[in-house]
């Protein structure tokens, strides 16, 4: 299956100038519904309710969004310190995933070149990260086939970090695709992820999708699975990396990492270098995105817990390096488990 959760569409929108279209992930998979985001309050709020999410995805929607801005602006008269608050609105909507910020930064320097070249910029950043994903992807799965020394995985992952994450193709869920099209997936376990479900609604889909065999299982259940040996390994996506190998990603991937190192399984994340924070000494710095406590007292829309409790709810958690067998990056894998740290292995780009 291929799908765009997010691109530019050439022509379209209300000056014929071009859109940002993205697939609306806050309905899938009951609906596939694109939205067109037209204004930087409509871009901000579907990130903010995760309608576009996964931390390449974002930093697409950072670059593109330069573009929204410009066209905005451009209708309504935006002074130059107008333009560029409204551009900060992008960048600053979600504070976990270092991609958004990046995707920003990447193309806001060449505005004085004009609206042309920050879209060029920008569909070649999206490009950028469809190749490098279809290369991580690659490492990661020669990685995972010598490791294990099987050669057919059973493979549990955690959030989604699939197409809808992504430009196209996928971090974690790349490899899960490079390996099935190598004859090497035996069964994927993807946990549901609490509590706004891309396991279960996204993750679930696209491997529906692929014909690759599945369960869905809840993320209380994913300790006892690795436990009782049902996997070779755990691959996951990355929100951010920092220079010492630590890795934000979903709550709930600590848990993972823990019961895979008590195992003896090897945890591997799967991102593209834009995910790694050189500039992040470590994880302590990393900020978690903590979201309305009602997403983790409601279900479906439903009230589950008393009306006078309150929701905690950290959108993600962080993983100390030595817990992580294996980073792969479209520059190749790393083991920060032992002892390799993006920081000291970063080749020039
Ligand atoms: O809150 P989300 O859905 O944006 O969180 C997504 C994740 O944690 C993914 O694992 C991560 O962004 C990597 S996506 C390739």
């Amino acid at each position: 299956m291929t799908v765009r959760a997010i691109e530019w569409v050439p022509g379209a929108g209300t000056d014929g100038r071009g859109v940002l279209r993205i697939l609306d992930q806050t309905v899938l998979p009951a609906s596939t519904t694109y939205l067109d985001l037209e204004t930087v309050d409509a871009l901000v709020a579907a990130i903010e309710v995760l309608a576009v999410r996964g931390a390449p995805a974002l930093g697409v929607a950072g670059a593109l969004g330069v573009v929204v801005a410009l066209d905005e602006g451009r209708r309504v008269g935006w002074d130059a310190g107008r333009l560029d608050f409204e551009i900060d609105r992008v960048r600053n909507a979600r504070p976990t995933a270092v991609n958004l910020a990046w995707g920003v930064d990447q193309v806001r320097g060449l505005m004085p070149q004009g609206r042309e070249a920050v879209l060029r910029a920008a569909l070649e950043l999206a490009a950028d990260d469809e190749a490098a994903n279809r290369e991580l992807s690659r490492q990661a799965a020669d990685w995972l086939l010598a490791r294990t020394g099987r050669d057919r995985l059973r493979i549990l992952t955690h959030c989604n970090a699939g197409m809808l994450a992504t430009s196209a193709w996928g971090t974690a869920l790349g490899v899960v695709r490079e390996l099935h099209a190598r004859g090497a997936v035996e069964f994927v376990y993807a946990d549901e992820t609490r509590p706004l479900l891309q396991g279960a609604r996204l993750t679930a889909w696209e491997l529906a999708a692929d014909g690759i065999p599945h369960a869905v299982q809840v993320d209380s259940a994913a300790a006892s699975t690795i436990l009782r040996g049902l996997v070779d390994c755990a691959v996951v996506g990355a929100d951010r990396i920092a220079a010492n190998g630590d890795v934000a990603n979903k709550i709930g991937t600590l848990g993972v990492a823990l019961a895979c190192h008590e195992a003896g399984v090897p945890l591997l994340v799967a991102a593209p270098w834009s995910t790694v924070d050189l500039a992040m000494a470590d994880g302590a710095g990393i900020e978690v995105e903590e979201r309305a406590g009602d997403e983790v007292t409601t279900l479906a829309g439903v009230r589950t817990a008393p009306a006078s409790s309150a929701g905690f709810n950290p959108a993600f958690d962080v993983t100390p390096a030595r817990f992580v067998a294996a980073v792969a990056t479209e520059r190749g894998v790393i083991e920060p488990a032992a002892g390799q740290t993006p920081g000291d292995t970063a080749p020039p780009a």
